[in-house]
């Protein structure tokens, strides 16, 4: 029988050593929060690496890890090494491929030994899933840490299955050709028979790279590739609709959120990131406070940070940037009895990610630049009395399927304090309108129908290419 195998660098579960013992953790970041919900349904296997480095575990601890993982997550782990994960995950990947494709080019580092470490890495993952699979087994890899797999896949089964899609933004032309391997990388991702990207902007942009880099030929949806076509759209990743808007009352914070909804609230989720334009969010904040005075004393604003790739020196450079500017603000207006920022650098359960969304009166999401967002999803959803506000940034790809929320240039800081009033002050029946329309939009492309769509139109193109031969 043909299975799915679904491929990331991170596993939806990663291990932590705290202290000796080895612990399993949800892990964030929105490929990761999407695509379990499906794979707990599918019971699809999962091939990605667990978070932890081969050195800092002995054989019995990794033995036992990859039981766990396999019995209790459906999960295969690719072992990598701590040269692995610097090279490969913090370099290649974070310092080179990531910020390119959010358009950050001067924070864009080239090393040929982080390359190859790259090249090395994509094959360490196709010796796991060279392993596991067959030439009729559907493969669905995912995003930028990734992108020479499908063809090392299609080299050694070339009747397989194979689907990519790109969480990240897929840069214009112009930015892409900077990249020192970008023909090898294009090539990698031309093994599929499926790529997808979270909107048609990104689709355009692969569609004129490969174009101008590689001379291929394009009809409305495909691009023709040596003797091969591959289908290319876009898929904007849903989410679990139902989880979102289920109550849970059990929350042991819940009553503190009761409390803390006294004040006006603001809330802000990200990952500790530059392309998630925090320090701007904050002096935007700031210019709020300095321009409408009267919300002083009455406004509360959640920011929340998690963790991340702090191994990175732009992200260690960041935290304390954040760190910084909170404290300036709370410095410059607070009073004995009233906080502007309350700032939480953790991660939270998804539960009380739940608390935290039914209890705040605006969702400020205002990244540089994101491949989707789907915490403004998320918090869409989760109002399920209508009563919230989306502020969001026209460079997350989210913001074409939210139109209906309050919609910035994050750059703006004006614009952006503005935006937060305008939000703040909606009326409710505006609001329940607005929230309705996006509401029915979330319901209906939920992240089940994303993975149904893109699954579904990979076995039609299967189907219809094996007619043919
Ligand atoms: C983004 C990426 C994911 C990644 C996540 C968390 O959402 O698209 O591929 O897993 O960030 O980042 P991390 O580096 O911790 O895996």
């Amino acid at each position: 029988m043909s299975k799915t195998i679904l491929i990331s660098n991170r596993l939806p579960v990663t291990i932590k050593k705290e202290g000796d013992k080895p612990v399993f953790q949800e892990s964030i970041g929105g490929l990761a929060t999407g695509l379990k919900s499906y794979q707990q349904k599918s019971g699809a296997l999962w091939i990605g690496w667990s978070g932890v480095a081969e050195e800092s575990l002995s054989e019995k601890e990794q033995q036992a890890i990859d039981e766990t993982l396999q019995s209790d997550y459906s999960c295969v782990p690719v072992t990598l090494t701590k040269k692995d994960i610097d090279d490969y995950y913090y370099g290649f990947s974070n310092k080179t491929i990531w910020p390119l494709f959010h358009y950050f080019i001067n924070k864009v580092h080239y090393n040929a030994r982080t390359w190859e470490a790259y090249e090395e890495v994509n094959t360490k993952f196709f010796k796991v899933a060279d392993r596991l699979m067959d030439d009729r087994d559907t493969v669905w890899i995912h995003d930028y840490q990734l992108m020479l797999l499908p063809q090392m896949i299609r080299d050694k089964y070339p009747n397989a299955k194979i689907g990519f899609f790109l969480h990240i933004p897929f840069p214009s032309y112009e930015l892409f050709r900077t990249l020192i391997w970008r023909e090898e990388i294009l090539r990698g991702m031309l093994g599929a028979d499926l790529i997808g990207f979270h909107t048609y902007d990104y689709v355009r942009h692969f569609f004129s790279t490969c174009t101008r880099l590689l001379g291929t030929s394009r009809k409305i949806h495909t691009v023709k590739y040596e003797d091969r076509q591959i289908h290319v759209g876009a898929f904007p990743m849903g989410i679990d609709y139902n989880f979102f808007t289920q109550h849970i009352t059990d929350a042991p914070t819940e009553e503190s959120f009761k409390k803390m909804a006294s004040e006006k609230t603001i809330l802000s989720i990200d990952r500790l990131d530059y392309t998630k334009g925090i320090p701007e969010k904050i002096r935007s904040f700031k210019r709020l406070l300095v321009k409408y005075p009267q919300y002083r004393g009455k406004v509360r604003f959640n920011l929340i940070v998690a963790p991340s790739r702090e191994k990175v020196a732009s992200y260690e450079e960041l935290k304390q940037q954040i760190s910084e500017l909170v404290s300036s603000v709370n410095g410059m207006f607070g009073t004995v009895d009233w906080m502007p920022i309350w700032f939480y650098f953790q991660s939270f359960s998804q539960e009380e990610l739940i608390s935290f969304y039914r209890y705040s009166d605006v969702l400020l999401v205002t990244p540089l630049r994101d491949g989707m967002n789907l915490v403004a999803k998320e918090y869409t959803a989760a109002r399920t009395d209508l009563q919230g506000m989306i502020v969001i940034s026209e460079t997350a790809g989210a913001a074409s399927e939210l139109g209906e929320g309050v919609i910035v240039n994050p750059n703006d800081y004006a614009a952006v304090a503005e935006g937060i009033r305008t939000a703040l002050e909606m009326p409710t029946d505006e609001k329940k309108a607005r929230n309705k329309m996006m509401q029915e939009r979330l319901k209906r492309y939920n992240v089940h129908f994303w993975v149904n769509t893109f699954l579904g139109r990979l076995e039609q193109l299967t189907q219809i290419k094996n007619a043919a031969v």
